[in-house]
């Protein structure tokens, strides 16, 4: 084996999903712990406050106690290497979610075991199977009462459609929570509520017949083997190709702020969890093991440290290797540049990195020439696809209050659609400037970051626009008399595609019909 195939046979890239609140930073912080990225347990939170401190536009996410930034954690557990992609968790910040999945090889899925599937995991879940991502779940939050289990396992089959194939199986729940059994050992983990902020290995019974099972649970020990024969029956064994093919999911139960059935997740996900896989790029498919390196940019976050005024480009490698130094080929713009400073994230430190494999994500300091949907390689004209821009659905007019810093509140909505948060569109018809979202925060934090970023007084106001499609015609006669007859309606994106700006569903609809030669897109492909 190679060196590039050793390291990423070693390489687990993954991002949680699951529905606010329902413990997604709580198990992220456990499995930092167990990784031996962080100390003690509390740290994740911690930092956020910290980032907040010593951020401005952050202060915004404080104000409204959210969080809408995303980053990086890379720990090695049992011998794999672990990027773990945080995701935000607010519904307004969706889009960057929806990317951020497109750079990993496997999700995480979180449920509360009080409330089932909610509807941002169903969404998510959408995501995950357009490229029917492996996903492991965790059902957490057993020291609380929940939902009956097996009603859990059926609506997660009936309502994401996918299999359920449970590895652990709780022991009561709520009070009477006393730990998992572990299908494929045997073994039984007993909790004790003492494993709060540290790893403290509870005891660990072997053997469901194990006289010390019923010595230790009582008549609980009994209704955990009936409980156990009714899940072999009533449930799916786990298949590992099934799922790999994005079918089947493994099932976990545990108790993450207990810091319970979190190992025998990881140990679980770092086993079967897929390494990264080969990536369709526009003009072949591209393995991860060529030696050539290979990248594609899923996300632009500004300002992660005020100390550092610049915006970052992720990038996930997809094959090959970064080497400290290496000329890289940005194949958009056609130009080489040499990174020398590339940055990753090991518990969200900024280090800079010698080398990167498949599966990792590394930082390019961006001057405004990179943006989402990029690909990089070492010469190559290859192109990733599949990052998608949505069609907006809540429009505003930006309001500029002294028209003098008209220059500069342009370069601050361009830099924020390169970042992915907003859309800009510049009506055919006049000199508007219109910002297009997926959620009405976004709006908010595009005023203040303008203010505090740059210097730029701006209101925004309602615009009776109800939805964008972009605009596609391959005969140019007919795109120059769709550009005539609905140019009231026409406008230009931050990319300068055409783009129809409908007053109405109706409006859409009538153009729709009118104009059959001409495609109007409700996403579109970078
Ligand atoms: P999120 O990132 O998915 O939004 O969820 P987060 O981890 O912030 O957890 C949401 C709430 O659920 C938190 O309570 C957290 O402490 C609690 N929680 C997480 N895991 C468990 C668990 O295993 N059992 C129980 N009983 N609760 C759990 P909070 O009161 O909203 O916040 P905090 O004051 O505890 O930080």
């Amino acid at each position: 084996m190679t060196e590039l195939q050793e390291q990423i046979a070693k390489r687990r890239t993954f991002a949680i999903i699951s529905h606010p609140d329902a413990g997604k930073t709580t198990l992220t912080e456990k499995l930092l712990l167990f990784g031996g990225a962080i100390q003690l347990a509390g740290t994740v939170k911690g930092r956020k406050a910290a980032r907040h401190a010593t951020s401005d536009w952050m202060a915004l996410e404080k104000e409204r106690g959210i969080s809408v930034t995303s980053s990086v954690m890379q720990f090695e557990y049992g011998g794999a290497v672990v990027n773990l992609l945080d995701t935000p968790g607010h519904e307004d910040f969706s889009e960057d979610t929806y990317r951020t999945l497109t750079a990993v090889d496997s999700a995480l899925m979180v449920i509360d075991v009080a409330k089932g599937v909610e509807e941002r995991t169903i969404k998510l879940m959408e995501v995950c199977r357009l490229r029917d991502t492996p996903i492991l779940t965790f059902i957490n939050k057993l020291d609380r009462e929940g939902h009956d289990l097996i009603e859990v396992l059926d609506e997660i089959e009936q309502i994401l459609k996918i299999q359920c194939a449970p590895i652990t199986w709780p022991i009561g729940m709520g009070r009477r929570f006393k730990g998992v059994y572990d299908r494929r050992t045997g073994c039984t983990h007993l909790f004790s509520a003492q494993h709060g902020g540290r790893v403290i290995e509870g005891e660990v019974i072997k053997g469901l017949d194990n006289p010390r099972l019923d010595e230790v649970l009582g008549e609980q020990a009994d209704e955990l083997r009936a409980e156990l024969e009714l899940v072999e029956g009533a449930s799916h064994a786990f298949d590992l190709d099934a799922y790999l093919a994005g079918r089947q999911t493994p099932v976990f139960f545990g108790s993450a702020i207990n810091n319970f059935g979190v190992r025998e997740l990881l140990d679980a996900f770092v086993q079967y969890a897929p390494p990264p896989r080969p990536r369709m790029a526009r003009q072949r498919r591209v393995t991860p093991d060529e030696p050539a390196f290979t990248g594609f940019v899923f996300k632009i976050q500004a300002n992660m440290d005020p100390a550092h005024r610049d915006r970052i480009a992720f990038v996930r490698v997809c094959s090959g290797s970064y080497q400290k130094g290496m000329r890289l080929r940005h194949v958009r713009i056609g130009k080489t540049i040499q990174v020398a400073n590339a940055i990753t994230f090991q518990a969200d430190e900024r280090r800079h990195v010698e080398e990167a494999w498949p599966g990792d994500i590394i930082g390019l300091h961006n001057h405004g020439t990179i943006q989402i949907g990029d690909t990089f390689t070492e010469g190559e004209d290859l192109k990733y696809e599949g990052i998608p821009y949505f069609a907006p659905e809540l429009f505003r007019r930006i309001v500029l209050k002294n028209p003098l810093r008209m220059k500069a509140l342009h370069k601050g909505v361009i830099q924020l659609a390169e970042e992915g948060a907003t859309q800009s569109f510049r009506p055919l018809k006049n000199n508007d400037l219109i910002l297009g979202a997926v959620g009405m925060l976004q709006f908010e934090v595009a005023a203040y970051r303008l203010r505090s970023e740059y210097g730029v007084e701006a209101a925004v106001e309602p615009v009776s626009i109800k939805t964008a499609r972009w605009i596609q015609c391959t005969d140019p006669r007919v795109l120059e008399r769709f550009k005539e007859k609905c140019f009231e309606y026409l406008a230009l994106d931050g990319d300068d595609h055409l783009v129809y700006l409908a007053p109405s569903l109706v409006n859409l609809s009538l153009a729709e019909e009118r104009w059959p030669e001409v495609r109007f897109l409700a996403t579109r492909e970078l």
